[in-house]
């Protein structure tokens, strides 16, 4: 079945809903039992069934059930937030004595997760080039336990080698973890391409409404759903079902939207490049974008996130620029229908950021794309004023 076919029906089934067409939400904490034989056992259902409302209920299953089924993978788990994936799902597979190799270019979060808390833990972990591919070979140690892959990085949109990455992973009995974010299991299919454990800040693109946080894990496996399962447990980390509903209420229209999105981010990304203003766009799917080739072997499609290297590296001035963006507001994530704006600030050991300029990250929302082209030209009018150059007309409003 296609992809747009699965992510209508995936996770629901009327027949056993009284015909309803969405499953009901079902919220609890308790959860109980007939026998004191039942109560007892409740445990031998924490990978299939609902011991305790922390394991979830039938609506964080459902949701869990419509992403394992687009991911291709064994089964996924449905987390409070994408954050909460990444470091459950690290600690879940790494010890004390543990090494970890981590791609440089990672979401900032999950790098201080990494160099803060598992370092704290006993987990040694080494930063690698994320252009490495399977040069990983030589970082690998007796005691290496993971690799950890973010591709393309949501900062620099480097695209890895993920599939020589996980051949000299799996060659060495090495678990490989993807956040595959950005390009969502429409895009990248993680487990075509060797990944063991796929997480997704289901946050951005798959609610796609900027209204909640949620993560998803999804392994290719029942032994690595297992250690999954066994070792976020205790964290007591769940999703509120009615979040978990809403989730599943984004991904029906996950396809039309990120395509949609896709198409407008790429014709933003072709209109940049032309601005004498821009050094470089770092979109990997435009065809001088040095993951270009990666890209085309190894993804169907693109979103809607890409950098803009602008040639200035003068605060003040992209402040002005970006300040006054109507459309485009300033605001952290991604893959909600609305456009966005962040300066991207690389922290970076293995392959240190050494581009001159000022780095911007755009999302690229649902809006017409003549609008956002006319609020980046305001802005970019800003940025020649601040600056003190000749500026060209600046929109007063966004007209359509
Ligand atoms: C690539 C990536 N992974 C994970 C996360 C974390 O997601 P959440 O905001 O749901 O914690 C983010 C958030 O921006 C992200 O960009």
């Amino acid at each position: 079945m296609d992809v747009d076919t699965r992510l209508a029906h995936a996770g629901r089934d009327p027949d056993r809903q009284h015909g309803i067409i969405n499953p009901p939400v079902y919220r609890a904490s308790t959860i109980v039992f007939p026998t004191l034989a039942e109560f007892e056992g409740r445990m031998s259902r924490k990978y299939t069934g609902f011991p305790y409302a922390i394991y979830g209920t039938p609506t964080t299953l459902a949701l869990a059930e419509a992403v394992a089924e687009l991911s291709g993978g064994f089964r996924s788990l449905a987390l409070s937030s994408g954050l909460a994936a990444v470091s459950q799902t690290l600690a879940a597979f790494l010890r004390a004595g543990d090494h970890a190799l981590v791609a440089d270019s990672v979401y900032g979060p999950t790098r201080q997760f990494c160099a803060g808390v598992l370092a704290r833990l006993g987990v040694d972990v080494t930063f690698y080039d994320p252009l490495i591919g399977g040069g990983i070979a030589e970082l690998l140690r007796p005691t290496t336990r993971v690799v950890y892959l973010e591709s393309p990085g949501s900062q620099t949109f480097e695209v890895q080698d993920v599939p020589a990455l996980a051949r000299v992973a799996r060659a060495r009995g090495v678990v490989t973890i993807l956040d595959n974010t950005w390009a969502t299991p429409l895009n990248f299919r993680a487990f075509d391409h060797g990944v063991d454990v796929e997480i997704q800040a289901g946050t951005k693109y798959l609610a796609g409404h900027s209204d909640l946080l949620i993560g998803l894990v999804t392994t290719r496996d029942e032994t690595l759903f297992r250690t999954l399962r066994d070792g976020v447990a205790l964290f007591g980390d769940c999703p509120a079902p009615d979040v978990a509903y809403e989730t599943l209420r984004g991904l029906r229209t996950l396809g039309v939207r990120l395509r949609h999105q896709a198409q407008s981010a790429l014709h933003i990304a072709r209109w940049l490049q032309d601005r004498p203003e821009v050094a470089r766009v770092l979109h990997p799917a435009l065809p001088d974008d040095p993951g270009h080739a990666l890209w085309r072997r190894d993804f169907r499609g693109a979103s809607s996130l890409f950098g803009v290297l602008l040639r200035t590296g003068d605060e003040r001035a992209v402040a002005a620029m970006i300040e006054g963006l109507r459309l485009f507001r300033i605001g952290a994530s991604f893959g909600g229908f609305e456009s966005l704006v962040v300066p991207a600030r690389p922290e970076r050991t293995a392959r240190p950021w050494q581009e001159p300029g000022f780095l911007l990250r755009l999302h690229v929302g649902l809006e017409a794309v003549e609008d956002l082209l006319a609020d980046l030209e305001g802005g970019f009018a800003r940025l020649h004023a601040a600056l003190g150059g000749a500026s060209p007309p600046i929109p007063t409003r966004v007209d359509r």
